[in-house]
């Protein structure tokens, strides 16, 4: 595991698309794997910059996303396909037909999985995965589990996570997604290389438990201290506890 410490939000995500420029232009045909939340906008805000700027082509680029909300139309604001496109999709030279999210319009679970985890080995793996975390470790929609849950799968959102996102549903809590479909640890732990990045005090506990803890699927993340080529770019108060 390698970490790297920057001063803020603005440095880790400098910092962050530095490494995800340095993929692109070592393999331009290479494979990423996407994250949304907040923790990332800034970095794929800075991958538009260097795009603008002529340093970086997308032409290439496969993209994964690492989850969606199962039963969303893809045009809903708050489904993770508009969010990459307003983020970074609609602004940058990728071709639409290499952009890869679960299909949260499929309703048959089973199906839309094995498809997910398809399109993942047609492409060749993940070059290199981009993660933010949760407050209990969780990646992707990984929640704290007894069990590591391998390929893609449909997951029950924890009714936490429900309340905390009605806000984005018009404060109506019925009509918050109950489920979302997620790429499994198995096949975060085979991407090539991972990148995580993580801001802010109210991280620091957890970024504590998940890297110098015990690894367990109580807490998601920390399966990553096993991982070849893990990289953690936090920001001062995020890494205060390490
Ligand atoms: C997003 C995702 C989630 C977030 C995590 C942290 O695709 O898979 O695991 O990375 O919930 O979210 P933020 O960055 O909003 O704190």
């Amino acid at each position: 595991m390698k970490i790297i410490r920057t001063k803020d939000y603005a440095d880790m995500s400098r910092k962050a698309a530095n490494i995800i420029s340095a993929q692109v232009i070592m393999k331009p045909d290479c494979v990423l794997g996407l994250a949304t939340g907040g923790t990332p906008v800034g970095t794929y805000e800075k991958l538009v910059e260097r795009y603008n700027e002529g340093d970086l082509d997308f032409s290439e680029v496969t993209s994964v996303n690492l989850d969606e909300y199962r039963g969303l139309p893809k045009e809903h604001p708050e489904s993770y396909w508009s969010f990459m496109h307003r983020n970074l999709f609609d602004h940058v030279n990728i071709d639409p037909a290499h952009i890869n999210l679960p299909d949260g319009t499929n309703l048959d679970a089973e199906a839309e999985c094995k498809r997910y985890d398809e399109v993942i080995r047609s492409v060749g793996g993940v070059d290199l995965q981009l993660l933010g975390i949760g407050h209990d470790g969780h990646i992707g929609f990984n929640e704290p589990h007894d069990a590591f849950d391998l390929g893609t799968h449909c997951v029950d959102l924890a009714q936490e996570t429900i309340e905390a996102n009605k806000r984005f549903f018009d404060g109506n809590v019925d009509l918050v997604p109950k489920q979302a479909y997620t790429m499994g640890i198995r096949t975060i732990m085979q991407a090539r290389k991972v990148l995580m990045v993580v801001n802010g005090v109210g991280k620091a506990e957890i970024v504590k438990k998940a890297f110098f803890g015990p690894v367990t699927p109580e807490v998601p993340a920390s399966i990553l201290q096993l991982h070849p080529d893990f990289i953690l770019v936090g920001d001062e108060e995020a890494l205060s506890l390490i």
